[in-house]
């Protein structure tokens, strides 16, 4: 399997537009050593020719003039992408569907029900692109049943549902329906390569764990350090619980939860949220997680499973 990292970015991006944090200023001046990072997209394929989409990000078009496999030139228009699906109805994740709106077939789609919803009714997204190429929406299963994208050769997806948050515009941000936020199991059909991914993941619990168990890598929630780092840095007064998010550090924190995978699972962070300190690689943050063994993922991140 192989799987490129389009954006390791929570939604804002690395640096925000409007941030002054210690990291966005940092990154701008160069007083901080940091890699500038673009929102949450990753992209995975069997054969490195046609790629599933995972999350369509607002910089997806930036994320596809970086990444020359999406932009194959078989016939006057065309493209890598085989399909798109999406783990949550998030602004970063689902805007870039907007900028796929010039094919001439429709786009195939997978999501679950309740982000379906969200994305015809409260963003209605889906409901503009059907005035151009139109989405071919497949819904995603709940019970984890195995699925296969038809234009993308060679894997199976599974879902897992995950407690997190569904968008702020969602009917149901303060009361979760399964189906909300997802993690994926990926599986490379000739190998028997796993991956797990779950950008936005806001509590541990055994299901999710024993997924993670049964991976070769896992591609998980790195949005916050501590659990107060927004209210702390004097940008909200939530929580990165309260938003479906679980810190990396203290008690049942993800780097606890990540200590405990067998040795050989590759540990990588994503979703990164720009007040985190390990976006600064020459933060004590970042050496513990080197310490770890766990790594931060980075846009054009290239993994072979
Ligand atoms: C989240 O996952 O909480 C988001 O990144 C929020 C957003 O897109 O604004
Ligand atoms: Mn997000
Ligand atoms: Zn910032």
């Amino acid at each position: 399997m192989k799987l490129i990292v389009l954006g390791a970015s929570a939604g804002g991006g690395f640096p925000q537009w409007n941030c002054n944090c210690r990291n966005c200023a940092g990154v701008r001046d160069g007083s901080v050593r940091a890699k500038a990072r673009t929102q949450s997209s990753i992209c995975v394929s069997a054969d490195g020719v046609d790629w599933a989409l995972l999350n369509a990000s607002p910089d997806i078009l930036q994320q596809i003039k970086a990444t020359p496999e999406l932009q194959p030139n078989r016939a006057l228009r065309d493209t890598g992408i085989g399909g798109v699906l999406l783990v949550d109805g998030q602004v970063d994740h689902a805007t870039g569907l907007f900028m796929l709106r010039e094919q001439k077939q429709r786009l195939p789609l997978w999501c679950a029900d309740p982000v379906y919803e969200d994305l015809t009714t409260g963003n209605p997204v889906l409901r503009v692109l059907a005035h151009y190429s139109g989405v071919d929406r497949h819904p995603v299963p709940l019970d984890g049943s195995p699925f296969a994208m038809d234009k993308v050769a060679g894997l199976s997806f599974s879902a897992l549902p995950l407690t997190s948050k569904a968008a702020p515009y969602s009917p149901h941000r303060e009361q979760s329906v399964d189906g909300d936020n997802i993690g994926l199991t990926i599986t490379d059909q000739a190998s028997g390569k796993r991956l797990f991914y779950a950008p936005g993941l806001g509590a541990n619990d055994p299901q999710v764990f024993a997924r993670m168990k049964e991976a070769d890598c896992v591609l998980v929630d790195g949005t916050f350090w501590t659990d107060d780092e927004m209210i702390a840095a004097g940008l909200s007064n939530k929580t990165a619980r309260d938003i479906g998010h679980l810190p990396q550090s203290g008690t049942g924190g993800m780097m606890d939860w990540l200590g405990e995978l067998p040795k050989h699972v590759r540990k990588i962070l994503i979703h990164i949220n720009n007040t985190n300190p390990i976006l600064d690689e020459d933060s004590p943050q970042r050496a513990e997680l080197t310490r770890r063994g766990i790594e931060v993922a980075e846009d054009g991140m290239r993994i072979e499973l």
